[in-house]
């Protein structure tokens, strides 16, 4: 058995006051919630409020993004030892809107991913084709592009730590979810490609979370479907009734 995941990704919202005004809500709601693992990832900024604010609780935190290099001259940037540092157990890697909008690359995605292994933090990467490409009938070659671009270089060992989460990016912040029977059928997809490269049991045990539009009231239907092992909630995830809601579906 798979042990779900529910995850919320705040992207650019929540201050340190907001941050800590939502902890304080959110974690009695999940107090008792054990049948899930449950992330939160703050901007940079709130990072280290949250992760103290989490602390004797199960709730992980990760960061959004994280630099490929150990440490250097890239000004502007967060490698994985200061997030390690300050608490992050996770960060998500490659989500669309950092594909879309600062250029990232399969290249990227990999350096990153490695860079995040080698500091001990489980890796959410993510992908996930535009609409144009599902109407195109191309979901499954962008897919495996963005499979074997991102992953397929790691080794198995590295592979079986990481989380997978299938974004159609045409379902992100739009209120159109993947129907649950779209989403499970791109799971399937990508855990045969995790089967073919790398091995039937590293691809049963790969946990693929599904985002896109995740509410209250659709995270039932879709975590009643066998591929889906749990939920990277955007919008939804900034409120924290909304957010318990959708952990205690
Ligand atoms: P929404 O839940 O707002 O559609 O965002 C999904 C997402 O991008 C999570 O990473």
């Amino acid at each position: 058995m798979r042990r779900p995941v529910i995850a919320g990704n705040w992207k650019m919202y929540k201050t340190q006051a907001e941050t800590h005004a939502f902890l304080d809500v959110f974690c009695p709601l999940v107090a008792k919630s054990k049948h899930c693992d449950i992330v939160v990832a703050p901007p940079f900024t709130s990072l280290d409020v949250a992760a103290q604010a989490v602390r004797g609780t199960s709730i992980a935190i990760a960061a959004q993004n994280v630099h490929g290099q150990r440490e250097g001259a890239f000004t502007g940037e967060i490698c994985a030892r200061m997030l390690v540092e300050i608490g992050c157990t996770g960060v998500i890697i490659g989500h669309s809107e950092r594909r879309q909008y600062f250029n990232e690359t399969e290249e990227g995605v990999h350096r990153k991913t490695k860079a995040a292994l080698e500091e001990g933090l489980t890796p959410i990467v993510c992908v996930g084709e535009i609409l144009s490409e599902r109407e195109g009938n191309l979901t499954e070659t962008v897919l495996q592009r963005q499979f074997e671009g991102g992953l397929g270089a790691l080794t198995p060992a590295e592979f079986s730590r990481i989380l997978l989460a299938y974004e159609p990016v045409w379902a992100i912040g739009t209120g159109k979810t993947a129907t649950p029977e779209q989403a499970a059928q791109a799971h399937r997809y990508l855990r045969e490609l995790a089967a073919v490269r790398f091995s039937f049991e590293e691809a049963s045990a790969l946990r693929i979370l599904y985002g896109g539009s995740v509410k209250p009231d659709n995270i039932k239907g879709l975590m009643a479907q066998a591929e889906i092992d749990g939920a990277l909630v955007g919008g939804a995830s900034l409120d924290p009734r909304s957010f318990a809601s959708i952990v205690n579906y």
